[in-house]
């Protein structure tokens, strides 16, 4: 059987939902292929911080009601390292704040709004192969309920993360990757307690990276840095909390079950270009920040925003410049949150041979992060993308 449409979406991660939602709200057809269910998409736990742009974006395209109700607004976060504990006033430097949501939660308002919209996405449906991207008609074969289909379509949108074919078919054509790989991994819980204070606290340690951040008033989140390769035998529930308790320093933190734990490890990525013919890679398919920075869903969300304007403007208006500037107009906000999620990663973590001076350069540069005014504004325009553009990006996706 051949299915035919506009966009054939590979992927339903933040990116290929979202894009898949844009393109439908301007009258141009998608169909979404994802292997996994629909189940294990909307579980999956995954990162849990919106920048203020991506908030608005996801609001604007009529998606926001359940991030607003039940979204965690944050005005900054803390700091803490040898003893000291520091609030950066993301609202009093900035004049934005963020929000704690879970990514399945935004993959979840956004499949039930192309489930509403009766748009086609088809769980369980693997694509195995895109074809003819140099050609007028390219298309994706797929397995699907125990055969083999294909998708034809005009433009293929690879939103099919870091384990994805659009990768690969784009490197097999020739597109660079820089890459960087860390010595450190997250463990990270969820946990039925409530948070141990209403804010992120980033905290610095001799014996690693800890971090405290939540879901909801009774369910925390929380991760240790732990070496690459390190697997979840060596941590037992205990070791956990006693490395949490710690590394955080934070006395109102209270052991509860876990609900759900898993190790990841921590690359940088950029493949360039982020398009080849008729097709285009967005989210962790063209790029991968480690987490220290949460910047990774806000760059896929972004990113479609910005293709989701190219493509309405080809498709409805038959111009065609924004589509072929699309890597250019990702690049620079994608290298900027490159840089910032490389820094933040430096700057909390050890390195497995520092030493004492080490430990003592990033001391000192903590201090100076949260002592000058200067430092601590630029962490804060980083953190809530005002330096990145994500807010003007978001909003070119939704004026075409
Ligand atoms: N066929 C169909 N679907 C596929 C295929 C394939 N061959 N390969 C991968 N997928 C699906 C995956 O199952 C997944 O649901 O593509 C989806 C990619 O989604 P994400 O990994 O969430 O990627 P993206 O939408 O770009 O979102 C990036 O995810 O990893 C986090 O930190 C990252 O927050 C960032 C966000
Ligand atoms: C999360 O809540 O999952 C989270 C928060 C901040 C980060 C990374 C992850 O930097």
């Amino acid at each position: 059987m051949t299915l035919r449409t506009s966009v054939g979406i590979i992927g339903a991660g933040p990116a290929g939902v979202l894009l898949a939602h844009l393109l439908h709200r301007a009258g141009i057809e998608s169909v979404v292929l994802e292997n996994r269910s629909r189940d294990y998409v909307e579980r999956r736990v995954r990162a849990g911080v919106l920048e203020p742009g991506s908030a608005q974006l996801l609001r604007d395209a009529g998606v926001g009601d359940r991030l607003d109700r039940e979204g965690l607004e944050h005005g900054g976060i803390h700091l803490r390292f040898g003893g000291e504990s520091h609030r950066i006033d993301f609202k009093e430097l900035t004049g934005r704040g963020i929000f704690v949501y879970g990514q399945q939660e935004v993959v979840k308002d956004l499949v039930q709004a192309r489930i509403d919209a009766g748009a086609p996405i088809l769980f369980e449906a693997e694509a195995r192969e895109i074809r003819g991207i140099d050609e007028q008609r390219p298309s994706i074969l797929f397995s699907y309920q125990g055969h083999q289909e294909w998708l034809e379509c005009d433009y293929v949108a690879a939103c099919d993360g870091s384990h994805g074919i659009g990768r690969a078919t784009m490197l097999a054509r020739g597109a660079v990757m820089y890459e960087r790989n860390y010595p450190h991994a997250w463990l990270g819980i969820l946990a039925a307690t409530p948070p141990a204070a209403d804010e992120l606290i980033y905290a610095y340690h001799e014996r690693g990276f800890a971090l405290h951040s939540m879901r909801s008033p009774t369910v925390s989140r929380l991760y240790l840095q732990v070496p690459s390769g390190e697997t979840l035998e060596e941590w037992p529930v205990e070791r956990i909390w006693s490395a949490l308790r710690q590394r955080l320093n934070e006395p109102l933190l209270e052991e509860g079950e876990i609900l759900d734990v898993g190790i990841t490890a921590m690359t940088s990525l950029v493949i360039e270009p982020m398009q080849s013919g008729r097709l285009f890679l967005a989210g962790d398919s063209a790029h991968i920040v480690p987490p220290t920075g949460a910047k990774g869903m806000n760059l896929a969300l972004a990113d479609v925003a910005v293709l989701a304007a190219a493509l309405t403007e080809r498709i409805k208006g038959g111009r065609s410049e924004t589509m072929s500037s699309y890597t250019v107009n990702c690049l620079q906000r994608v290298w900027r949150a490159e840089y910032f999620s490389n820094f933040m990663t430096q700057l909390l973590h050890r390195e497995p041979l520092e030493d004492d001076f080490d430990n003592r350069l990033h001391l000192a540069q903590l201090r100076y992060l949260t002592s000058s005014s200067a430092a601590s504004r630029s962490l804060a325009e980083n953190y809530t993308g005002a330096a990145t553009g994500t807010v003007a990006l978001a909003k070119s996706g939704l004026d075409s």
